[in-house]
């Protein structure tokens, strides 16, 4: 397989589509972003690394933090997690507030902003400092020790973060939340605000295509605890638009609202999209269409 060609491919497609949607601004510091940046990576198992477009250009991570935060919980506190936060698709909007009073204060899925919330709430418990944690697991993943914290995004979303906030408090009420709930938001906005290029994330990413292997060669997770992780981010790694995207793309994948999508093709290879242009469910409009093309041209989705 020639992966460069395969990409470039792949670029060339989703051309029209790059600029389509609407940047992120309920975030000020992302509305500044350029819509019509379009980026692809992909780090194979065997080291290759190839990318096209604007793949060595960070971006805000934002919720794709969210898969590696729940990594690192699984990997040194196990599954107690689970009695925390569920694991099934919510259909909601990944801000929304409605379940949580009827489910009891314990979010649907480690995604939404609530669930994400709840990981990060025990991360800090247990490493005292969550958001370095994730930024230290970051650089030693992806090989790039100068990745860093957007403090202008980080405070950006504090000033704008009352739904954050609602549902921590809302927890909190519920006892789901161990630690205060601004050291909460605190460390969920910084994680949120590092910044990474694709190729930094495709790379970050090898675990999930290694079966759980960090970059070193150690093992971060058990084969069982990695296939658990890529089950989640097929069935909820892109909110209220995960059906379609298991129908147009069929990879397990994680979304944020600064335009990446981390996609994962296990045994094989790890994906990284980047255009800022969301759809209506804070999905890369550009991002989505080219993993749905990447996957139609290579045959390489699980269904
Ligand atoms: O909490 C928030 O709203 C943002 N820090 C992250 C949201 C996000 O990326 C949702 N993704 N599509």
């Amino acid at each position: 397989m020639d992966y460069q060609a395969v990409l470039d491919e792949v670029a060339a497609a989703v051309a029209p589509q790059v600029g389509r949607g609407q940047v992120a601004r309920y975030i000020p510091a992302l509305a500044a972003v350029d819509p019509g940046r379009f980026g692809i990576a992909l780090a194979a198992v065997d080291g290759t690394v190839v990318g096209t477009g604007d793949w060595e250009v960070p971006f805000s991570i934002q919720s794709i933090s969210k898969a590696f935060s729940l990594a690192l919980v699984l990997a040194q506190d196990g599954e107690s997690i689970w009695r925390r936060v569920g694991r099934e698709p919510s259909g909601n909007p990944f801000n929304s507030l409605v379940q949580l009073e009827h489910e009891n204060g314990i979010p649907r899925n480690p995604f939404i902003n609530a669930g994400a919330l709840v990981v990060t709430d025990r991360l800090q418990s247990m490493t005292g400092d969550a958001s370095t944690t994730m930024l230290d697991f970051l650089r030693a993943e992806s090989g790039n020790p100068e990745l860093s914290f957007d403090a202008a995004v980080a405070a950006s979303e504090t000033e704008h973060g009352d739904r954050n906030a609602a549902l921590a408090h809302f927890m909190a009420s519920y006892g789901n939340l161990d630690n205060p709930v601004p050291t909460v938001l605190e460390h969920y906005f910084w994680q949120c605000s590092i910044e990474m290029s694709c190729r930094d994330l495709a790379l970050a990413g090898g675990f999930l295509a290694r079966h759980g292997l960090a970059a070193d060669g150690s093992r971060l997770l058990s084969r069982r605890e990695a296939k658990r992780i890529n089950a989640v981010m097929l069935t909820c790694g892109t909110y209220d638009a995960a059906g379609d995207f298991a129908y147009r793309v069929g990879l397990p994948g994680k979304s944020g609202v600064g335009g990446g999508i981390v996609a994962v093709i296990p045994g094989r290879c790890t994906l990284c999209v980047w255009s800022p242009g969301l759809d209506a469910r804070g999905n890369s409009v550009a991002g989505v269409a080219a993993l749905d093309h990447f996957t139609t041209i290579t045959g390489w989705s699980v269904f």
